[in-house]
């Protein structure tokens, strides 16, 4: 196994699970701390429950077993990093984690390291007696567990940002990340206020204590500060050497070049074993790279010039990623590819990509994207009458609870709805299902619209003359889809002629009277059977055959047919052809 795959497989699992400890460690710690709020004798009563969970065998193997592990695997990953140049947040990570163990030296040695040697009870009371008699300690501690919670939290935050859920949870997750250290650091410092009173009180009180609590003396005291200098002189010594090993690896590497251009002429020459995402870094070039180069995001994608099959091959992690987007022989994920040979790339998304486009195809959200998918454009009947008869605030009103209605339908059938233009809506189906699974979505988004806008015109009875009715057309067939517009009005949308014919059928709607038109094709795909269903045809501009749709009286009988057949094979691109009757 070479270092790049031994990292993939081994150092970067095992060093977040270690992390994942870490953090959970924090938590509880932060938690006791919290308790001060209550007061000293809560925070002494919660501290046994935190002992008790910690300070055992399997706790503290698992406790100080990961911190040794995420230290050390942490000094091999900046070892194998090929250029120290980085995006500000991963730099302040590796900062701040690089920074704990050292400070943590301190900690230890006054609390686990006396516990273990002489018995010392290191008592709530008896550490913050010696945070309140050192402000410089108290400065050391507070700032540990500050620079090691944000390292967790950023650690935490960047793992999980690529996650579908987690936009969605973030505001929550950001506010325990503020909120724990903040409550933590009020209860130390009730606690702190708790401790001086008693000192101020009773003058023997501090002695006293640190009898009771066997604190380290003489000849103890000094050995613990010779423990303490050994860590600390130790963490900065294998940092030094894992620095000089990286230079010693580029001073073994400086006569083998690649040369690496970009679209715009700049040239980076890099060692072989870099990857094109080390380059741009080296260089100072903006590149996206929202995961942080670990191959899971897709964001720094490039394209290759030139013939793909003289790179090196992509690897299966690389691979799967490719795979998901969909992407040509000739795009490339910059961070994990290493070029032998000199290359000429081209990133495709914009430096300030978010995280949000890190599952997007590389066609379908930048340059465009050919592919089959079902279109669903809908319609409110007479809705300009009802327009000309209410004041605009009315119609505007109106008009959201009609949108809110048909886009929540889309949605949760799986769909995007794309584009609402005056009373009409279009939706895709598809951009990232087979055809069989877009047009069943489709169908049944079609059903849910008309229950949808039939109750909010029950709803609504008292605003309207009459009920609303709604028309839709739904076709499928091949569209290019890709992201349109400019800055921040950039959207998702298709363009072809399956666009322009799912529009004719939802305009056949009016001249049929009925729910919804779909052609052929779409039932077909979905795997229903036509059955006596009406029928009609439409004739289409440079085709010889006119396409025959399908005229459906009730979208919803539709529907329940489209999502039983789902429910029993929603993912079997076979099933999508077996007929099934729908009437
Ligand atoms: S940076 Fe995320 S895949 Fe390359």
């Amino acid at each position: 196994m070479n270092g790049d795959r031994f990292t993939r497989a081994w150092v970067r699992p095992v060093r977040l699970w270690c992390g994942l400890i870490l953090f959970t460690y924090l938590v509880t710690h932060f938690s006791n701390h919290a308790l001060g709020l209550v007061s000293l004798k809560t925070m002494e009563a919660g501290r046994i429950w935190f002992l008790a969970l910690w300070r055992n065998p399997i706790g503290e193997t698992a406790l100080f077993g990961a911190l040794l592990a995420h230290w050390l695997l942490g000094l091999w990953l900046i070892y194998r990093r090929r250029t120290l140049r980085m995006p500000a947040w991963e730099a302040l990570q590796i900062v701040f984690g690089l920074a704990v163990p050292p400070l943590l030296a301190y900690h230890l040695a006054g609390t686990r390291l006396a516990n273990a040697l002489y018995g010392t009870e290191d008592l709530y009371a008896r550490t913050i007696l010696g945070m309140v008699q050192d402000p410089w300690q108290n400065a050391r501690t507070s700032s540990m567990f500050l620079i090691a919670w944000i390292h967790g939290c950023i650690g935490l935050h960047f793992w999980l940002r690529l996650r579908p859920w987690y936009p969605s949870l973030f505001p929550i997750v950001l506010i325990g990340f503020v909120l724990l250290p903040v409550l933590g650091a009020l209860g130390v410092s009730m606690g702190a206020r708790e401790v001086a009173a008693m000192v101020a009180q009773d003058p023997g009180f501090a002695k006293r204590l640190l009898a009771e609590t066997h604190s380290p003396v003489g000849s103890q005291r000094a050995q613990l500060t010779d423990i303490r200098d050994a860590v600390f002189w130790t963490t900065w010594a294998l940092l030094a050497l894992t620095l000089a090993a990286r230079g010693l690896r580029d001073l073994i590497l400086r006569s083998s070049r690649v040369r690496v251009r970009y679209f715009d002429g700049t040239e980076v020459l890099i060692h072989p074993g870099w990857s094109v995402l080390d380059a741009s870094r080296h260089a100072g070039i903006p590149h996206a790279s929202v995961c942080g180069g670990r191959g899971r995001c897709s964001t720094c994608r490039i394209r290759v010039a030139g013939d793909p099959d003289l790179l090196p091959r992509p690897k299966p992690l690389e691979r799967r990623v490719l795979e998901r987007i969909g992407a040509p022989p000739n795009v490339r994920l910059a961070c994990q590819l290493r070029p032998q040979n000199d290359v000429m790339v081209t990133p495709l998304l914009p430096p300030s990509v978010r995280a949000h486009s890190a599952h997007a195809s590389p066609g379908s959200r930048s340059g465009g994207h050919e592919r089959e998918i079902a279109v669903l454009f809908a319609d409110l009947r007479g809705f300009t009458t009802i327009a000309e008869k209410k004041l605009p605030y009315d119609v505007v009103f109106i008009l959201n609870r009609y949108f809110e209605a048909v886009g929540s339908a889309v949605a949760l059938a799986g769909g995007i709805a794309n584009q609402y233009t005056g009373d009409g809506v279009m939706a895709l189906f598809g951009v990232e299902d087979e055809p069989g699974i877009a047009c069943r979505k489709a169908l049944v988004a079609a059903g849910a619209m008309v229950n949808r806008v039939t109750e909010l015109g029950r709803a609504l009875s008292g605003e309207l003359e009459s009920p609303f009715r709604i028309g839709i057309g739904i076709h499928t067939g091949s569209v290019v889809v890709g992201e349109m517009g400019y800055g921040e009005t950039r959207y998702l949308t298709a363009v072809g002629d399956t666009v322009n014919t799912a529009s004719r059928l939802e305009g056949l709607t009016k001249d049929h009277d009925c729910e919804l038109v779909v052609s052929e094709l779409v039932l077909a795909r979905a795997g229903l059977d036509p059955g006596d269903y009406r029928r009609a045809e439409l004739a289409i501009r440079n085709r010889d055959a006119p396409l025959r749709v399908i005229l459906i009286e009730d979208a919803q009988k539709l529907a329940v047919r489209a999502a039983a057949l789902s429910s029993r094979s929603p993912d079997s691109p076979d099933r999508a052809s077996a007929a099934v009757p729908v009437n």
